[in-house]
């Protein structure tokens, strides 16, 4: 695809030498699984600048040094990355996106504050509730977007992913700044993502947390991947009621779900990604801390909030946390 001058979310670096608009620049936020597969669909565009911002000086060394590395469906290929945990290294960005954990937004907005200018849109990809809340706290609320993706992909090594499949991002600005959510959609699909915009952001994030529940702690505890917890009728049935529980809580909380069917929902995410290690349990599996509070902890949170009960999602946050991991 070519270049198109008019995807700047900015106005152009001004060089009154040169003819040429800078390229758009994008860097994202945390080499994680989903961070170094966006950052190699997009650095594989020649008419983006990506850049990986990581904390970890030694990893940013070996990921600029060997590049970001993508197992797909149809090979392995190599896409060169600048990689660094000094944001001063990439000037200020067109667009950062957030990619980290949800734990981490916080230090992830710290870090990433000298990238952004007046003209930078900052979008959080990552799971859970209260992500675009906590980037609202360090950036102007109209300059940040949220939304979800239905890709996957699981971290093999340092910078080093495999892509399980390529779904469809959907964004929006919970400001009601529609016109960057648009023009950052534009910039995505000009790499080939597939990318739709929301006026509803709460829903969006909502449908996706359920979905969360439902999987991330079944198979984190069951250490099974998504597909199996449909094998296994008392694990389907809890798909369901988990499903519904957080469907209940998101209605007193105000959330329009339209004509979402939650446990149909749920099921056929497993049935998609039947072959994922969801995000989770490659948390536990590898000993890190889970985004469990920010999943079905969110859900308690907001049915405490409403004065409503959430059992499940209670349950299901006691049992991840219990869990012995090693850096958890
Ligand atoms: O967190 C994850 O793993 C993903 O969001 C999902 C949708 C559960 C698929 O594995």
């Amino acid at each position: 695809m070519t270049y198109n001058p008019t995807l700047m979310l900015s106005s152009p670096h001004s060089d009154t030498q040169s003819p040429q608009p800078a390229k758009p620049r994008v860097v994202i936020v945390g080499p994680g699984a989903m961070g170094c597969l966006h950052a190699g669909l997009l650095g594989r565009m020649p008419h983006l600048q990506v850049g990986l911002l990581d904390h970890r000086p030694d990893r940013a060394k070996l990921i600029s040094n060997q590049g970001v590395i993508i197992e797909a469906p149809e090979g392995s290929y190599t896409v060169p990355t600048q990689c660094s945990a000094n944001p001063d290294d990439f000037g200020t960005a067109d667009l950062v996106i957030i990619f980290t954990k949800a734990y981490d937004t916080a230090a992830a907005a710290e870090h990433a504050e000298p990238l952004v200018s007046e003209d930078t849109a900052i979008l959080t990809l990552q799971n859970g509730l209260g992500n675009y809340e906590v980037l609202q706290k360090y950036f102007p609320d109209e300059q940040v977007l949220a939304g979800t993706t239905a890709s996957g992909a699981t971290l093999l090594g340092d910078g080093r992913v495999r892509q399980a499949g390529l779904g469809k991002i959907v964004l929006g600005s919970p400001a009601g700044n529609h016109e960057l959510a648009q023009r950052v959609a534009e910039l995505l699909q000009s790499a080939g993502l597939a990318v739709q915009v929301t006026e509803d952001v709460d829903g969006l994030l909502w449908r996706k947390v359920l979905i969360n529940c439902a999987i991330n702690p079944l198979t984190a505890l069951t250490r099974r991947c998504n597909g199996e917890l449909l094998e296994i009728p008392v694990l389907r049935e809890l798909l369901d009621e988990v499903a519904e529980e957080v469907y209940e809580v998101g209605q007193v909380a105000g959330v329009e779900w339209g004509n979402f069917a939650p446990g149909q929902e749920v099921k056929q995410v497993c049935q998609a990604t039947a072959t994922n290690q969801s995000s989770m349990l490659q948390d536990v599996l590898a000993g890190r801390r889970t985004e469990i509070d920010y999943i079905t902890g969110a859900v308690v949170a907001a049915a405490q909030q409403h004065g409503v009960a959430a059992p499940l999602c209670q349950c299901l946050t006691a049992l991840v946390k219990g869990l012995a991991l090693r850096h958890g």
